[in-house]
């Protein structure tokens, strides 16, 4: 639906207002009436790499969910204050995965005998206490567009992983990617005894999937994929890692919002595409390539916004913009130094790798 005039003049007043003091930084699953204030736009690589881009902002407004405005905490100076336009955004797939659970998991690897082989990844959706944790064991954080290379660097210092909190990126990474089989892969279940697992299981395994999912990519289907080819005679089905590993299995390509971007930007005229990724991204793009003569459509038949990323919405924009430019300082993301220290280890290893 189109922005109300009044608060876009508004939003626009105070970001002027604000000049360089501001940078406003926006996923790419965020509302256009959001985007349109966005400095920069990108995944949640792009983002974690762009927040320290701009030194001299005092403020740096997040259009996004509450880990990555975290992040963005950790890899900026302590003289750059993150804001996070509604605290509610946070992220579903984030909140499986405690700091309790976690430690929980480490002991049963350890009595398992196992602990010292294990590195663990942990995939940018996660608290900062995760990342802490992470950092803390020798590990690493990853993003869906970098999983690969992070899984690459994980094998080298030790003979398995574990993988917070989203199964589906590992499981997928590690056997789409990686040449893996599905019996590397074990699933712990942090609601279960020992993860619902057995010692010789964990000894046995090389992916040890946390039980973690995006319930938003959880709705995209194998028979989504069988009906959408079925409708369009030649369609390509182009979907984020975090999908079902049947569902990637059966997609042409498979890969981060910024590369479904990149790829519909390379697609040839004439061309028709099925997005499986969230709903404000995929009806830009539909809109965006109308215009170039490729056609962009919805992988599923129901809509599926992640509720969390459209809690940001114009009026929490305006809100914390006007906030900002009357020099009050609101909803600022803040991790504690220790947590600070260790996750940033575990992000810092993520930006260092090839
Ligand atoms: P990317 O933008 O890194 O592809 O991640 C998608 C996502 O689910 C963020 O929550
Ligand atoms: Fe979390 Fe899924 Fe929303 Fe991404 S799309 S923020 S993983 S709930």
């Amino acid at each position: 639906s189109p922005s109300d005039p009044d608060l876009v003049e508004r939003a626009r007043v105070a970001k002027e207002k604000l000049g360089d003091k501001v940078f406003v930084l926006g996923h790419h699953y965020q509302r256009d009436e959001v985007i349109q204030f966005a400095d920069v736009t990108g995944d949640s690589f792009k983002l974690a790499r762009d927040a320290a881009a701009k030194p001299e902002a005092e403020y740096i407004v997040f259009c996004g969910v509450h880990f990555m405005a975290e992040s963005a905490d950790i890899l900026t100076g302590d003289d750059q204050k993150v804001v996070l336009p509604d605290l509610a955004a946070g992220c579903s797939m984030a909140d499986m995965a405690t700091a309790e659970q976690v430690a929980e998991c480490w002991d049963v690897l350890t009595d398992a005998g196992i602990a010292e082989q294990v590195v663990p990844v942990s995939y940018m959706n996660s608290s900062a206490d995760i990342k802490a944790f992470t950092g803390k064991h020798g590990g690493t954080i990853c993003t869906s567009s970098n999983a690969k290379k992070a899984l690459d660097w994980a094998f080298e210092q030790g003979e398995k992983v574990l993988f917070l909190p989203d199964q589906h990126l590992g499981r997928n990474t590690a056997v789409r990617d990686m040449g893996m089989s599905l019996e590397d892969c074990v699933l712990y279940n942090p609601h279960k005894p020992n993860g619902g697992l057995t010692d010789e299981e964990l000894r046995a395994a090389k992916m040890i999937l946390w039980r973690g999912h995006c319930s938003v990519h959880g709705r995209f289907s194998l028979d989504s994929v069988h009906d959408v080819r079925e409708r369009i005679p030649g369609v390509n089905v182009l979907v984020h890692p975090e999908c079902k590993h049947e569902v990637v299995a059966a997609a042409d390509y498979v890969g981060s919002t910024e590369y479904i971007i990149k790829t519909l930007e390379a697609a040839p005229a004439g061309s028709k595409w099925a997005i499986g990724t969230e709903l404000n991204l995929v009806r830009r793009l539909a809109n965006r390539f109308a215009a170039e003569d490729k056609e962009v459509v919805f992988l599923d038949k129901t809509v599926c916004f992640c509720s969390t990323m459209n809690r940001i919405d114009l009026p929490h924009l305006v809100w914390a913009l006007e906030s900002l430019a009357d020099g009050k300082l609101v909803n600022r993301i803040q991790v504690d130094k220790e947590t600070e220290s260790f996750a940033k280890l575990a992000l810092e290893r993520m930006l260092a790798l090839p």
